[in-house]
């Protein structure tokens, strides 16, 4: 959208993001098996609506709408009617109209897009909380629950694992069209994924080491898990993205609620611009491009007046590496068909030309769905305001980027930030 009022990000809390191989997920060789329980989504919500209140000095009284992104918590915990729990985590926001947004892995972005539909039509200070808890079934289960996100009818018997089976004929695609890309290339992500998770504290991975040996090919630490004949050779468990349960939460203000909150320009970072797109659900789209995302891309930048050469910074969807080598393309980092030259040149490292999900992205820092799109935008928060500890990119970040995305490149929510100082 054109914006019509200025809007600021004010910071706000990521909970850790943990899951298997995480070392403080209770699970059966952990110590604590059997004697305590993983944070539930209730858990959840709660430390992420109340960090981002403290850590902003915010008062719950002040925040005027709220929105939760969540995909399937009637599934995961059978718990729906998410707006009344963020409630639940704080009585200062009793009879404050709060509610959910669904947009598979983009109901993050979709729960931001919506508190900044808000300030332009008159609000001054909104939160916008994302959550997911997806460790309460087995990986198998929980890839049929996921299917939810694709047109279940049609693509769920693709493979038990729907959604790696999806990305796995993408990068089949992408191999096959672009011989001088390998295997090997898609390692080099996973490689970076971990790397930068191995920085971060908060982030699922952080334990794990992937080295590029590992990760360039499958076999015994490394298994080509699917099931499907077709697509099995295409996608290792390095390529995925985690089976995660966290959430983040972001206070979001117009100029008139940084006064009322007695916060200057640069407590805050600014949204440029913000556009959505979405593609058919019932349509196969061209394999080796993620048009939707382009869509949504194009216009952030033409709203900005920017291009992608001024991005210093970015997040993006990296739910399989094939989609954050296809994300390269669509936003612009590289030409179509080129994303391999950028990952074999190390652009997008940490002291890459544009580095891209420092924390370790999807892959790395880990995946609860709901919670993604607003733990992006945090992310860039951070990095600009200089938070990011070990993981800290060096020089001006003045522009950073945000792409989520939703379903097989369905949804696609794109944000343009600039840093305040
Ligand atoms: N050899 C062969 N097969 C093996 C194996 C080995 N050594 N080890 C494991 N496997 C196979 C087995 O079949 C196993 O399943 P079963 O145990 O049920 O038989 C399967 O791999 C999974 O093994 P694990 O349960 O041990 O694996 P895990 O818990 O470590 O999970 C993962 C690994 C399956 C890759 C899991 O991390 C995963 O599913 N990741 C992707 C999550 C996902 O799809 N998220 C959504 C992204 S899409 C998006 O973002 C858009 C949207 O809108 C949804």
């Amino acid at each position: 959208m054109a914006l019509q009022r200025r809007a600021f990000v004010l910071g706000g809390h990521i909970t850790p993001f943990i899951g298997k191989k995480h070392p403080d997920f209770i699970w059966k060789r952990h110590p604590d098996f059997g004697k305590k329980e993983n944070p539930s989504l209730e858990d959840y919500i709660d430390s992420a609506v109340n960090g981002a209140l403290e850590s902003t000095g915010v008062p719950a009284e002040a925040v005027e709408k709220a929105w939760i992104g969540n995909f399937v918590g009637e599934l995961f915990s059978n718990q729906g009617h998410l707006g009344a729990a963020v409630v639940g985590a704080n009585e200062g926001l009793k009879y404050k109209p709060i509610m959910r947004v669904e947009g598979a892995c983009a109901s993050g972005g979709l729960a931001f897009a919506s508190a900044l539909d808000a300030i332009q039509a008159g609000s001054d200070v909104t939160m916008v909380v994302g959550a997911e808890v997806q460790t309460t079934e087995s990986a198998r289960t929980g890839g049929d629950y996921l299917a939810r996100a694709s047109h279940y009818k049609r693509q769920r018997s693709l493979d038990d694992f729907t959604f790696p089976a999806m990305f796995a004929r993408r990068k089949k695609a992408y191999l096959q069209a672009h011989p001088e890309a390998s295997e090997e290339d898609f390692g080099r992500l996973s490689v970076k994924a971990y790397g930068n998770a191995n920085k971060n504290p908060l982030a699922h991975m952080k334990a794990v080491k992937m080295p590029l040996e590992v990760a360039a090919q499958a076999g015994d630490k490394n298994p080509a898990f699917l099931g499907n004949p077709d697509f099995k050779d295409f996608l290792k468990v390095s390529d995925c993205s985690q089976v995660s349960d966290g959430a983040a939460a972001m206070i979001l203000v117009s100029e008139e609620g940084l006064r009322k909150l007695g916060k200057t320009e640069a407590d805050a970072i600014e949204v440029l611009s913000l556009s959505y797109a979405t593609g058919n659900l019932y349509e196969d789209d061209d394999l080796l491009a993620m048009n939707t995302t382009k869509a949504a891309a194009d216009k952030a930048y033409a709203e900005a007046g920017l291009s992608a050469d001024d991005v210093k910074v970015a997040e993006v969807h990296d739910c399989f590496t094939i989609a954050e080598m296809l994300m390269y393309e669509a936003l612009g980092f590289a030409e179509q068909g080129k994303g391999y030259e950028l990952v074999r040149e190390g652009a997008t490292e940490l002291d890459g030309r544009i580095p891209v999900n420092t924390g370790g992205g999807l892959v790395g820092f880990g995946h609860p769905v709901g919670a993604t799109g607003v733990k992006q935008v945090l992310e860039i928060y951070r990095q600009m305001k200089g938070q990011c500890g070990d993981y800290q990119v060096k020089g001006d970040l003045d522009v950073g980027l945000t792409a989520n995305m939703g379903g097989d490149d369905k949804t696609s929510v794109v944000a343009l930030f600039k840093n305040l100082k």
